[in-house]
């Protein structure tokens, strides 16, 4: 029979359990209302879930759960929920009845056994600094799920969804889900710049954080994924040498220009090609043509009065919405605008 402790510093914010030689820290972070079907998104699902005596009860069971790295907790019912990663919690009932911690790390005096998706080394003291990174350094399964990452040595940890498969690491620079909660993608430059949305539904990881990422590496890939039929179709876009410019140039584009699309090239055909471009808001806009007004969304618009052949920072379809605000890729998919997810992912290669 090992010894435990439960230690709750101040009320609530931070959790300790020591039990024989182990220590755990969680740490209450944010709970979000989100719709109903977010929560069957791969990184949202629990691993566990199931009544519990007390909030301390369902921390000792995460801490037991070798895979537990989060946990809900309701107030009400009793309801404890596990999951392998992630920061902040959804639901889509009263999020004041809901309680969501996190770990920090499960360590003996000499090793961490066990740190956030993200974090690595003996005293969990490194973080990736990219999903490509992270596959080098082997701290998540092969799969879809939410990691942290540091792309500035000293700057700012982001929550992003990493996709690590056989054949490297994936990280989502921009998620779109039509099973989440649609945020408003009409944004001013600083909101752009510094990101903005919630790694468990709709985000945009911001121009600094991907400059950032960028940065860390001699080459990356831009790749766009277009969803659609109920998830049955879904169409990539792959672009070789995607870079942008600081904050300076305005975050100018470059992208190979033979990409290799299954959906059609919406971004560097010839004449339409948005290389070079720097990226526009409504409140600082280099379209000369009103374009973040005209398709709602920030984006690196020709000084044109096409503006772009893509829009995917544009609004989901709805009455009264034209069609050039609405999401859509014109090459191949021409006015198609029922999406389910649409995503920029880097990697690096
Ligand atoms: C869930 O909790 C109930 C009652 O506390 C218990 O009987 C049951 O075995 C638990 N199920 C699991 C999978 O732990
Ligand atoms: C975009 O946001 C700005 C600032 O809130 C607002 O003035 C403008 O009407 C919005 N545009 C659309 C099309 O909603
Ligand atoms: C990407 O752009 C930045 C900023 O202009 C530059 O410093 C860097 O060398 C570029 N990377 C590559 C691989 O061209
Ligand atoms: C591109 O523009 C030039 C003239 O500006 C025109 O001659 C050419 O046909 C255009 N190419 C395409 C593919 O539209």
């Amino acid at each position: 029979m090992v010894a435990r402790f439960f230690l709750l510093i101040p009320i609530f914010q931070l959790f300790m359990i020591v039990s024989g030689s182990f220590h755990s820290k969680f740490l209450r972070t944010d709970v979000f209302e989100e719709l109903e079907m977010c929560k069957s998104i791969q990184y949202n699902l629990p691993i566990w879930k199931n009544t519990t005596l007390s909030l301390i009860d369902c921390g000792r069971r995460c801490f037991d759960d070798g895979d537990c790295r989060r946990f809900m907790f309701d107030k009400e019912t009793k309801q404890c929920t596990m999951y392998e990663s992630g920061k902040d919690c959804i639901t889509d009932e009263d999020k004041n009845r809901k309680i969501c911690f996190r770990l920090l790390s499960v360590c003996t005096d000499v090793k961490c056994t066990r740190c956030p998706i993200g974090y690595y080394d003996d005293q969990c003291q490194h973080i990736i600094q990219d999903c490509s990174d992270g596959y080098q350094k082997s701290v998540a399964p092969l799969k879809g799920i939410l990691s942290f990452i540091q792309p500035k040595v000293n700057g700012a940890v982001l929550e992003v969804v990493c996709t690590f498969k056989k054949t490297g690491g994936v990280t989502d620079i921009s998620r779109r889900d039509v099973r989440c909660k649609e945020i408003d993608f009409n944004k001013t430059w600083n909101e752009y710049s510094t990101g903005f949305g919630n790694a468990n539904g709709n985000y945009w990881l911001g121009l600094e954080n991907i400059f950032n990422i960028l940065q860390n590496h001699n080459r990356f890939k831009l790749t766009v994924g277009l969803m659609f039929n109920g998830f049955d179709k879904q169409l990539w876009c792959y672009y070789d040498d995607f870079n942008i410019s600081s904050a300076d140039y305005n975050y100018a584009i470059s992208l190979g220009k033979l990409p290799a699309c299954g959906s059609g090239n919406s971004l560097t055909k010839v004449n339409f090609s948005i290389n070079d471009r720097p990226f526009s808001t409504y409140d600082r806009d280099f379209s000369n043509n009103d374009c973040p007004v005209r398709f709602n969304s920030g984006w690196w618009y020709l000084d044109d009065p096409v503006c772009s052949r893509a829009n995917v920072n544009g609004r989901r379809p709805e009455v009264g919405v034209p069609f050039e605000a609405t999401w859509h890729w014109w090459d191949n998919l021409r006015t198609r605008t029922q999406f389910d997810t649409i995503c920029l992912r880097i990697r690096r290669f």
